[in-house]
């Protein structure tokens, strides 16, 4: 049986903490969106209906599995999932080896737990307030890799792209087992 699908979540948040406003996403970053659309190509996505409707027509070779309350909601692309573990079966029967958490503030809450992996896309911007991203602290998260995007104009905020990895328990179990 090959494993579970790597449930990663890819975003861009703002310096305190935020991905939006409310509605949309607040920064229009030409190499963000470059660095999305390289990141999640031919992948299977996770979107909450809200930010799946944003999207509409932004498809192409994706898979969207689409997270919703409602039985009758039949998305243009894809297909709707009621819950993270539903979406994690899916992309699993379709021997799928990741799956891309790509939001919004209430998809990325609900997966979170479950996420292995963020991409971080850290704009020097703040909003003050908004929609959170779940905070990603020392103690559970490592960092894998961060580079700077670069910026297309000079009124787009600096932006760098931060990779995180989760600190699973069996790993922190073998680096006791070896001080021991
Ligand atoms: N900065 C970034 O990287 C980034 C990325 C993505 C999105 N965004 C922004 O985030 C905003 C949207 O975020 P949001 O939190 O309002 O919405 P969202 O997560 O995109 O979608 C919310 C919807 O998902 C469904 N849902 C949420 N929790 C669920 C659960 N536990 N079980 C089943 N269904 C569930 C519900 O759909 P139903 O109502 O159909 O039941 C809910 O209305 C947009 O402004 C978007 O532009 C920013």
């Amino acid at each position: 049986m090959p494993p579970p699908p790597l449930l990663c979540a890819i975003a861009a948040v703002s310096a305190d903490g935020f991905i939006s406003k409310g509605t949309g996403v607040p920064w229009d970053l030409e190499a963000d969106r470059q660095h999305f659309r390289r990141a999640t190509q031919g992948k299977w996505l996770l979107l909450g209906r809200r930010t799946f409707d944003e999207m509409q027509g932004w498809f192409t070779d994706h898979h969207p599995l689409v997270l919703t309350r409602s039985r009758d909601f039949q998305p243009s692309v894809g297909q709707a999932v009621a819950t993270v573990a539903e979406a994690l079966k899916t992309a699993e029967r379709h021997c799928a080896t990741e799956l891309w958490v790509c939001g919004g503030a209430a998809t990325y809450a609900e997966a979170w737990p479950q996420v292995q992996r963020a991409i971080i896309t850290q704009v020097a911007d703040e909003l003050g307030d908004g929609l959170p991203f779940p905070p990603i602290s020392g103690e559970e998260w490592t960092l894998l890799d961060r580079h700077s995007l670069p910026r297309h104009t000079a009124a787009e905020p600096v932006a760098e792209v931060i990779t995180y990895q989760r600190i699973s328990h069996s790993s922190i179990f073998n680096v006791s087992a070896a001080q021991d």
